[in-house]
């Protein structure tokens, strides 16, 4: 059974004991997973992670159009949202995951992007191996960080959230964009449903690991809901929180800025 939203600390995947074992099963359950990570995103979620991404990029879009920015997206998997946010100005991107496998992709999708050159802004400018509760960037390096569907994910979110603060620049903005539970009623209903029975079947199915699809609305149920996800980012130093919820309450983009 689930443990209530407000007491998790950081995800643990089925059996992890913990931080380090929870780590590890994320980091091998996502390099199972990535060569048909994608394709299933896109199936399992109606095509609406590109628009969820693409609204995440144009919200930020006063950032990124600062040539002086610098930007990092980390939890990146194959880079989608670090694309996106290439796109939308010419802020240096750089983009961060500690799956290797996952690297792989991103870095193919980047060396595919037509006229694609270590100064092309409208790609990202590299993609790193790194853990994000231990980044190998330097203090106060980056005007904004980003993460889309990797925070839930940490195991453990405080840590994630003091560390990434200790790489923004004092009024730096993060912006996370991840699941949340919808409110109970007849679309809740549903979409409890689709995720709990439907999505762990086809996922499990096409990507042969039915623990990843399992884990998926498990780590969801688990996971803050908004406002205490909200009230953690103050605690921990950041200012102006304020959250959107989209698509019926189902995706929650929270922002704050290091104060
Ligand atoms: C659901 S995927 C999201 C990928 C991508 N951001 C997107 O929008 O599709 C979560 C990613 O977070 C990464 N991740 C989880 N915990 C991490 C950590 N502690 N450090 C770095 N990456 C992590 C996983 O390897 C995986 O690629």
């Amino acid at each position: 059974m689930a443990e209530p939203a407000a007491t998790a600390k950081g995800t643990r995947p089925e059996g992890a004991q913990t931080e380090a074992d929870a780590s590890r099963k994320v980091r091998a359950m996502f390099t199972e997973i990535a060569p048909r990570y994608d394709f299933l995103n896109h199936l399992l979620s109606l095509q609406l992670d590109r628009v969820w991404r693409a609204r995440t990029a144009r919200r930020l879009r006063p950032i990124m159009q600062r040539r002086d920015a610098r930007v990092l997206d980390l939890c990146c998997g194959t880079g989608d949202l670090a694309f996106a946010l290439a796109r939308s100005g010419p802020a240096f991107v750089v983009a961060a995951d500690f799956s290797h496998a996952m690297l792989v992709r991103a870095n193919a999708k980047r060396a595919g992007h037509t006229g694609s050159t270590n100064s092309d802004l409208t790609v990202p400018a590299g993609f790193f191996e790194a853990d994000a509760l231990q980044l190998p960037f330097a203090d106060a390096s980056f005007d904004l960080v980003t993460t889309a569907f990797g925070f839930r994910n940490l195991a453990n979110y405080e840590n994630g959230l003091r560390e990434i603060r200790r790489v923004l620049k004092p009024d730096g903005t993060l912006a996370i964009l991840e699941f949340s539970e919808p409110p109970p009623g007849l679309a809740g209903d549903l979409y409890r449903w689709y995720c709990r029975k439907v999505l762990p079947k086809i996922g499990g199915l096409l990507s042969g690991n039915p623990n990843a699809y399992k884990y998926l609305p498990a780590s969801v149920a688990r996971f803050f809901r908004p406002e205490e996800l909200a009230s953690l980012m103050t605690q921990v130093g950041y200012g102006s929180v304020s959250y959107e919820l989209w698509t019926l309450g189902t995706v929650a983009l929270h922002t704050g800025t290091r104060s």
